[in-house]
């Protein structure tokens, strides 16, 4: 048997220092938090989409008394990204948590459609980890081999 291991490339940078254009994402991201409802778990998560067009999209977690109805920040925006603007490519997201194993494979299915690598912006208190794509914050998800 042969064994292997994984290296997962990030960088961070001190909130503080980051560049505008990122600089901009990230406060997307914090603001659309502010509009979470999530009485259930008192978490709220903002996450903000810039396509290549430039616009930038946000979205939140959407919680449910039935738990498992409630939708992550992540996968808010994103699914509204492709049902109002089915042709954008997503280039890259700020999210204000790490995101959870779902919100991630659902993130490599819209790299694929993008046909490029989304960058991620994870704010994490006053640092920002960058990957330059999904798959480094998944690897082995769902796909074909
Ligand atoms: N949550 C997100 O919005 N994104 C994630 O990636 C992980 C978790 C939300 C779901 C739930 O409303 C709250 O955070 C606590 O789990």
């Amino acid at each position: 048997m042969k064994k292997h291991s994984i290296t997962i490339p990030y960088s961070e940078i001190k909130t503080d220092r980051l560049p505008t254009k990122d600089s901009e994402l990230v406060q997307a991201a914090l603001e659309a938090a502010n509009n979470a409802y999530a009485p259930f778990s008192g978490f709220k998560v903002g996450a903000a989409v810039r396509l290549h067009t430039g616009e930038i999209l946000t979205g939140n977690n959407q919680e449910n008394a039935s738990f498992p109805a409630g939708i992550c920040a992540e996968r808010s925006v994103i699914a509204y990204t492709h049902a109002n603007h089915p042709s954008a490519k997503i280039q890259e997201i700020a999210v204000t948590a790490s995101p959870c194993g779902i919100c991630r494979q659902v993130l490599l299915e819209s790299e694929k459609r993008a046909g490029s690598p989304i960058r991620v912006l994870l704010i994490h208190k006053d640092k920002i980890l960058f990957f330059d794509s999904v798959k480094d914050l998944l690897p082995f998800g769902f796909d074909s081999f």
